[in-house]
């Protein structure tokens, strides 16, 4: 039987595909405060600012083109004779506009979600303070998003591939939030072996086995060539 792969995504897979990282030089972190644009207390203090947030992220998304490694992963996940497992914490499209199906632990910019029914729909490309729920009409609309203080979604689905997979690879995070940073750690504990594939050292780069440094439009490719070709 063919290994099971589960793969890690973060902000660093889409950095060549022009969207910004949160805490590389300038990145988005440097650029707001958390607790202003990333927290549910920030957005019941300002709501139009935590839109108008999201609504640039969301059409710099929507017009972003996914890149090698973005292929190279969709390529991975249908020619791979075992299952491929991408979990993302990417809130970006990019995974799929590549082809491929990813689980988005921290929400996704296209979708909008009812704070008080729990609706879901798609977003439109900027949302406004005070929007109706299409389903139950309360003005509670709010991005999809999961903010920091909130419980990441999917997490026992996850759990359950990183108890029972053979590969965990790591791609473009810093490893700096977790339940996310401790994924590989699971992985290991099950018995799985590891690769980290990142541009820098990152807070967890010792947790693994291998390690290929660089742009991950480079070593992301060349990678699931070694797996496949
Ligand atoms: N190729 C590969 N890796 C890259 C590239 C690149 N071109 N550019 C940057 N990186 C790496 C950086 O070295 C860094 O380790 O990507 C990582 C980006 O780290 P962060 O900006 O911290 O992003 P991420 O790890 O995805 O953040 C996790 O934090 O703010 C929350 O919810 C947000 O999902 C996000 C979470």
């Amino acid at each position: 039987m063919a290994d099971k792969i589960v793969i890690l995504t973060g902000a660093g897979i889409s950095a060549e595909s022009g969207l910004g990282t949160f805490r590389d030089e300038g990145g988005l972190w440097a650029q707001h405060r958390i607790e202003d644009v990333a927290t549910p207390e920030g957005f019941a203090r300002d709501p139009a600012l935590v839109h108008r947030f999201y609504n640039a992220r969301r059409v710099q998304a929507a017009s972003a083109l996914p890149n090698p490694a973005h292929a190279a992963l969709a390529r991975l996940q249908r020619d791979w004779p075992g299952e491929v497992v991408i979990v993302t914490q990417n809130v970006d499209g990019l995974h799929e506009k590549a082809g491929a199906r990813a689980i988005h632990m921290h929400g996704e910019l296209s979708c909008a979600l009812c704070a008080a029914c729990g609706h879901r729909w798609t977003a439109p490309l900027e949302m406004s303070p005070g929007a109706p729920c299409p389903a139950c009409n309360r003005p509670t609309a709010r991005p999809d998003i999961v903010w920091f203080g909130e419980m990441p979604y999917h997490m026992d689905e996850i759990e359950a591939h990183l108890l029972s997979c053979d590969l965990f690879a790591s791609i473009g995070t810093s490893g700096q939030v977790y339940p996310a940073a401790g994924f590989v750690q699971e992985a290991a504990y099950a018995g799985a072996r590891s690769i980290e594939l990142n541009l820098a050292e990152s807070e967890i780069s010792r947790a693994f086995d291998d390690h290929r440094t660089g742009p991950a439009s480079e070593v992301v490719p060349a990678w699931v060539s070694e797996l496949l070709d």
